[in-house]
């Protein structure tokens, strides 16, 4: 009753931001993103007969008694499941640093999920595996296939998963994250999505969502990497909106945050084309192409705000390895 699974985060280009049914983490809105080939996970999961309780080591450490807790109602969705009782041995490590400030709930709960429902005995289909994901961490569902992947909302635990659309090689697309905070993020994403609703600009930006999303799919369909990095700068500027306007405000961003922007700015005036988007937190993905990705990285670096980067292709999902 033992397996082990590698997936990898992954950046949306359209977000998930407000939950419909919070329980369930059914987001308002279908979002689309990439997988990233450089911010992996690797997660064991052993069940056990002779455990008491369930074991869980990050990078060889234990967790805070919060994302245990996490870990273990995760468990218990896949217990039952399975109708099994015995407690798991889990051990993950992240092959980026893990204090980054980069999201690891996404390749996480991925592969946990992925470990977790194979050493259970179960076997389930992609769709399937992505629901299950999505109960973990929302974003975790669009890990799960390879490559470019939507999840559509659904309207029901079984209908709201992540299937993919367009394979890891379609397009040369790299994503550049952009260090300049690795503090734990003082509002976590849950608390972000539940605040979201209180903002007068939610609303908005649902309306405005179903033309965006039908024409980032035709940038993606046409590779038209220009309308592309339009769109997602407005989808990465409106979740900040979002936050910025919530009751009470969260702020993700810093002085840093706007450093890189400017600097992307300026590049593009001088014909370099490479685009952002942030996630819950100051960090920056820097989207280019892969002719520019050794200037643009260069360039990056020597911007003083910037601690290090990372660069990333499109990926494959999650696989037991
Ligand atoms: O999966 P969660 O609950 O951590 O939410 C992810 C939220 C964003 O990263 C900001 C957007 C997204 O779609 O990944």
């Amino acid at each position: 009753m033992k397996a082990k699974a590698v997936s990898s985060a992954n950046i949306a280009f359209i977000k998930f931001w407000g939950k419909k049914v919070p329980s369930l983490n059914i987001p308002f809105n279908n979002s689309i993103s990439m997988n990233l080939s450089n911010c992996l996970t690797k997660t064991t999961v052993e069940f056990r007969p002779d455990l008491k309780k369930d074991m869980v080591l990050v990078n060889k450490k234990t967790m805070s008694s919060d994302s245990y807790q996490r870990v273990v109602r995760f468990l218990n969705i896949i217990r039952k499941m399975a109708r099994i009782n015995y407690k798991a041995k889990v051990y993950t490590q992240n092959n980026f640093p893990s204090d980054a400030g980069i999201a690891s709930s996404a390749s996480g709960f991925s592969a946990l999920a992925l470990a977790a429902s194979t050493a259970a005995g179960l076997k389930l289909n992609k769709n399937r595996l992505s629901a299950l994901a999505r109960l973990g961490s929302g974003s975790a569902c669009r890990s799960i296939p390879d490559g470019f992947s939507e999840w559509r909302k659904g309207k029901s635990d079984e209908s709201s998963y992540a299937r993919e659309i367009f394979p890891v090689n379609y397009w040369d697309l790299c994503d550049i994250v952009a260090v300049v905070s690795s503090e734990r993020k003082k509002k976590s994403s849950g608390e972000g999505h539940e605040a979201a609703l209180t903002s007068p600009y939610f609303k908005e930006r649902q309306k405005q969502l179903p033309k965006r999303i039908t024409d980032f799919k035709m940038a993606l369909q046409k590779k038209d990497f220009e309308l592309l990095g339009k769109l997602i700068e407005e989808e990465a500027i409106d979740l900040h909106l979002i936050a910025m306007s919530s009751k009470p405000p969260i702020f993700y961003l810093n002085n840093h945050t706007f450093e890189v922007i400017e600097s992307l700015r300026a590049w593009r005036e001088k014909g370099l084309q490479a685009y952002f988007t942030m996630d819950a937190g100051p960090n920056v993905h820097v989207i280019c192409r892969e002719k520019d990705v050794v200037k643009v990285n260069s360039k990056l670096k020597k911007i003083p705000g910037v601690n290090f980067t990372i660069v990333n292709y499109a990926a494959l999902g999650t696989r037991l390895i």
